[in-house]
């Protein structure tokens, strides 16, 4: 089977983009390739995992803009593109584009809590349940289809930080899952929903 070419967009610290080069060094991710990493700040840390393991890295401005990432992403035959932790709303068109390719990482249980601060407002909410999902990306923040979970109790000793903590972990094993799927072609976007295993799903699959 031939490898996926990814592309990976962050914002920050990039843990996420530490624990998939390490997905693939191990090989659950052996089809796998790490073609780019894309950030829309320049001082993002997550650009040192990138550095160290000599992976192409860009950063989105006026003269490197989405135009310029769509020319690559056909150029260089992008498969799949990662939101893993990118803090920024992708331009409309771009995303009409290349719809069905881009997957989005989000810090709770969507449908709840799209946007920022997941992890204040599930205490404010007294939710007893949080996590992560992982959706395919529409014009719409946060909305796309849902097609993996990973799930955790809330206690009533959580914080802000500890939950963050939580999630994480969640995500390290969610995220890989995703795109492994992709990789072994199990999943694909039908319209509002998923096909997984070739199957229509309507509902995330939940993990944990
Ligand atoms: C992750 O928790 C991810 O779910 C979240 O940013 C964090 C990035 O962590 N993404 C969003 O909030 C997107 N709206 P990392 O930089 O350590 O991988």
């Amino acid at each position: 089977m031939s490898k996926l070419n990814c592309q990976i967009f962050l914002s920050g610290n990039g843990s996420n983009l530490k624990n998939i080069i390490q997905k693939v060094d191990s090989g659950f991710l052996q089809n796998i390739h790490i073609h780019t990493v894309i950030t829309d700040n320049p001082g993002a840390e997550g650009l040192r995992y990138a550095h160290e393991r000599n992976i192409s890295t860009k950063i989105i401005s006026d003269v490197y803009g989405y135009e310029d990432i769509s020319l690559d992403i056909k150029k260089y035959n992008i498969d799949l593109i990662v939101l893993a932790g990118f803090m920024k709303i992708l331009p409309k068109y771009f995303v009409e584009h290349h719809d069905g390719k881009i997957i989005n990482l989000h810090p709770s249980l969507l449908p709840k809590h799209r946007g920022l601060d997941t992890h204040k407002r599930v205490i404010q909410s007294g939710d007893s349940l949080h996590g992560a999902s992982v959706h395919f990306v529409t014009e719409k923040l946060d909305e796309g289809p849902v097609f993996i979970q990973g799930v955790i109790e809330v206690k009533e000793s959580d914080t802000v930080s500890s939950l963050k903590k939580s999630v994480h972990n969640i995500e390290y094993q969610i995220l890989p899952i995703a795109m492994r799927w992709f990789s072994e072609q199990l999943i694909e976007k039908n319209g509002k929903y998923f096909n997984f295993r070739g199957v229509l799903e309507k509902e995330p699959i939940r993990y944990l």
